[in-house]
């Protein structure tokens, strides 16, 4: 098996796709760090401590899997987390050129480090943090769409879902 690698994202909140990526890449590597970024320009939804949390509940039966956060470059983040691999999942063709754009940065500022995409299991490829925020502001159901100790979250956030 590879070594550590490192799976960034925003995860605000994170989804049963993203879910779907970390226990696939478990199985792949003997460590997976899933790191929050914290300074994002669009303003989140929960706070960082608050997707630390929803994080770690959801993993909380994947032995080799840590949960972190993480300011400023990738790149520089990976090298301190002594890997040499990203991870990122793969929906649509709509997310390949933001994500042809960042690979190819991130191998400009260290060739070292490769970036590994995963094809979103189809069953989760229309599934963003941003549709279910939508779909939880209306107070609809989100239990298929997101890990269950996130529900609760949203919840606390928008008020349940208005069919229970
Ligand atoms: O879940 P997201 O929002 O698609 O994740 C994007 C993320 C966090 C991977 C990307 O914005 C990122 O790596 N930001 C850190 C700044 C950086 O290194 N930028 C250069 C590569 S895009």
């Amino acid at each position: 098996m590879a070594e550590t690698a490192v799976y960034p994202g925003s995860f605000d909140p994170v989804t049963n796709g993203h879910l779907d990526i970390i226990e696939r890449s478990a199985k792949v590597f003997n460590k997976v760090v899933v790191a929050v970024l914290h300074n994002r320009n669009k303003e989140p939804l929960f706070s960082v401590d608050e997707r630390l949390t929803m994080l770690r509940e959801s993993v909380e039966n994947i032995p080799n899997v840590e949960i972190d956060s993480f300011n400023g470059l990738l790149i520089d983040y990976v090298r301190q987390k002594q890997a040499k691999t990203i991870i990122r999942g793969l929906r649509a063709v709509s997310d390949f050129e933001y994500e042809l754009q960042a690979a190819s940065i991130n191998r400009k500022l260290d060739p070292e480090i490769e970036t590994f995409f995963m094809m979103t299991n189809n069953q989760y490829s229309y599934l963003s943090s941003s549709i279910v925020k939508e779909v939880a502001k209306y107070e609809a159901d989100v239990k298929e769409l997101v890990p269950t100790p996130v529900t609760a979250y949203l919840y606390e956030k928008y008020g349940p879902f208005s069919g229970e």
